[in-house]
């Protein structure tokens, strides 16, 4: 090997062995130095949402009392049968149904709900106003045409749980409120979306008299 082949040999190895060092020193002292903050590897948690449960929407008949008077906002829909000798009322809230029914008679009126044909196992609320005393009856009707005794006097119980009424200029008003679902196998469920109902009104305060007009509707309640 000539002098300057064993230089270019050394200066070489040298340098190998400089670069060696590094790499050893660099591993060595890797833990001492500061690492670059790793990237958070758990999702940043979502921003709760606002509370749903606990906080209830607002009730749909603001301000509902059953005094007989049928006020402005008082229910939130409304439907007109006969021609608008009898109107119906309605609204709701997560539990319970109110209802107003006003015809154009001094004798009862009557709504039912009743998801078959004709009267038969139509879950009856009937009412009247006699000498000022008002009655309201929860009512299950057997047959197609009646009978349709008192739900209590069935086997089952009596579900509405506020009411009153009037009687003035030849009209009859009868306000009440009862469960959505009573859970009385002589009551139906009133839910969202359609309801179907019958109605009818008499001339006389007689739970055994027949109606003058009657016919079918539906009560529509918002998704709950
Ligand atoms: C108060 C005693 C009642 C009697 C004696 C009675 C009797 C009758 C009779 C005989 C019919 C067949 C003749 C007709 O269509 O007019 C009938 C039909 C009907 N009733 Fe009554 N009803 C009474 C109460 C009610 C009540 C409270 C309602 C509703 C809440 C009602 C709703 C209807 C309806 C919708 C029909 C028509 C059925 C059809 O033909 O599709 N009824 N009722």
């Amino acid at each position: 090997m000539d002098k300057c082949a064993l230089i270019k040999y050394l200066y070489i190895a040298s340098a190998l062995l400089f670069l060696s060092a590094l790499v050893i020193s660099g591993l060595s002292c890797g833990e001492s130095a500061p690492e670059p903050s790793p990237a958070p590897s758990v999702p940043t948690p979502a921003i709760p949402e606002e509370p749903s449960s606990g906080t209830p929407p607002p009730p749909l008949s603001a301000g509902w009392t059953p005094d007989g008077l049928i006020g402005g906002g008082e229910y939130l829909s409304e439907m007109a049968y006969a021609n608008g000798d009898y109107e119906l009322f309605w609204g709701s809230d997560q539990q319970y149904i109110y209802i107003g029914m006003r015809a154009k008679t001094s004798g009862w009126v009557a709504v039912a709900v009743q998801p078959g044909n004709r009267m038969k196992d139509a879950d009856m609320v009937f009412g009247y106003v006699e000498d000022g005393e008002v009655t309201v009856l929860d009512l299950y009707s057997t047959g197609d045409f009646g009978p349709h005794p008192p739900d209590i006097e069935q086997g089952g119980t009596d579900d509405i749980i506020e009411y009153g009424g009037t009687e003035a200029d030849g009209y009859t008003t009868i306000e009440f409120k009862r469960a959505l679902a009573t859970g009385d196998q002589y009551d139906h469920d009133v839910s969202s979306g359609k309801n179907q109902i019958i109605w009818a009104f008499g001339a006389r305060d007689n739970l055994n008299l027949k109606h003058s007009q009657r016919g079918y509707g539906e009560i529509v309640l918002p998704p709950g």
